[in-house]
């Protein structure tokens, strides 16, 4: 019997501070009619102290296993896309399984740049339709504003932080994920990197004081790739379903800058009312956007059971991904009733204590190992 990957849970976080133009205005030589020109980016958000892309993504997280209403513990896999991990490792999904008590999932890390959300989207998929996984969580989270240049006004204008995500079930029936496909052209990797940091160029305080740590872009040769790519990697993906363009009922591209998706809007003859555009309230939150554009699309009642939606990304790689997805559930979606809210609030209290506890007991092991055995060497 075939085997289908429905989204039956979504949920995003933004952080609460908003940066608008005239600031950043303030801070590097550029103006609020420039970047609405350009990008039409009005506004962005930027994480607080004491957030991160983890905690964001746990965020998230909470609200799509909410919307399913799927117990952590009954999740087969995380996968978290993101280009701005807590750590280089662990991966931010480990943490994130953590924080939920998803005791029975597995846990990885994903990245494709600005794309890394819709590759983690097509792995979960193809994980359920091969029969691996039942519920598959997919993440993206981003804390961009930790990793641009704050006085390179070609970057800092662009990006803002935040976090998606998507519960993926296995279904019988038909719909769900109709098509995924995936790209990439490494030769371009380096119009958009983060030159050191890695294994290449490790951080040291000649990288650090050259900036190497920071976002560069060559954003005029980003700008012709992506208007060429988003439009050739939707075709493709919609050909794959079976479904021509005039069958798209609702379009959500990345949200680097509205120019590339009116461009790609165009090329494929899908007029803007049926594009979901929320690139002036973030700014581009790379793999976070599409997931956070779906969950408002959802908000803002844009879509009925039944709707073909077309979700397609590009990045830094160079990558590019689109997916075709048949949606099932009816719009608005009833909250939970209390009493489960109170359960869940409970499971993840408890979840925070078990991990603190095996943290202790690590220690406790550790210590232990000392006192009976002595130093091995
Ligand atoms: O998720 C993938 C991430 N990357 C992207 O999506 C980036 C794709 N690229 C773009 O969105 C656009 O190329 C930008 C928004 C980055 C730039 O727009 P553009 O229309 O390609 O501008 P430009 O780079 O051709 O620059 C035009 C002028 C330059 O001045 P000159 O050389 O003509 O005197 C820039 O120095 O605008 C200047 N400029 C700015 N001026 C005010 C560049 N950035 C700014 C700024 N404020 N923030």
């Amino acid at each position: 019997m075939d085997r289908y990957a429905h989204i039956v849970g979504w949920g995003k976080y933004l952080p609460r501070e908003v940066l608008t133009n005239e600031a950043l205005a303030e801070l590097v030589d550029t103006s609020h009619e420039w970047i609405v020109a350009r990008t039409g980016i009005y506004q962005r958000r930027i994480a607080g102290r004491r957030e991160s892309t983890y905690t964001m993504a746990l965020r998230a997280a909470r609200e799509a296993l909410q919307v399913a209403n799927i117990d952590p513990r009954d999740l087969d896999l995380i996968i978290v896309g993101t280009a701005t991990p807590d750590y280089l490792f662990p991966a931010t999904a480990c943490l994130v399984q953590d924080a939920l008590g998803a005791t029975r999932a597995g846990a990885f890390d994903l990245e494709a740049g600005c794309t890394s959300f819709l590759y983690a989207l097509a792995v979960a998929s193809r994980m359920i339709m091969a029969g691996a996984n039942e519920r598959v969580l997919v993440i993206g989270a981003e804390t961009l504003s930790r990793i641009v240049d704050w006085k390179d006004r070609n970057t800092c204008v662009l990006f803002g932080d935040g976090a998606g995500a998507f519960v993926l079930q296995a279904s019988d029936a038909p719909g769900g994920v109709l098509s995924a496909m995936l790209g990439a052209d490494g030769s371009g990797g380096p119009l958009l990197m983060i030159p050191a940091g890695g294994s290449r160029q490790p951080a040291s305080p000649e990288t650090v004081r050259r900036g190497l740590h920071y976002v560069r872009m060559d954003g005029r040769a980003v700008f012709r790739f992506a208007s060429r790519v988003m439009s050739e990697a939707a075709s493709e993906a919609i050909g794959a379903a079976r479904l021509t363009a005039d069958q798209i009922d609702l379009f959500i591209p990345h949200q680097a800058n509205l120019r590339i998706i009116r461009s790609a809007a165009r090329r494929l003859n899908i007029p803007m009312e049926r594009v979901f555009v929320n690139v002036q309230k973030y700014g581009n939150t790379s793999a976070a956007a599409i997931p956070i554009a779906f969950c408002e699309a959802i908000e803002e009642e844009r879509l009925k059971p039944g709707d073909h939606v077309v979700l397609v990304s590009f990045g830094a790689g160079l990558t590019w991904a689109a997916a075709v997805v048949k949606w099932q559930i009816p719009i608005p979606v009833p909250p939970p009733p209390r009493h489960l809210r109170f359960r869940r609030w409970l499971r993840y209290g408890w979840a925070i204590l078990r991990s603190r506890f095996r943290h202790l007991r690590r220690r406790f092991d550790a210590w232990w190992v000392r006192i009976t055995q002595g130093d091995v060497a």
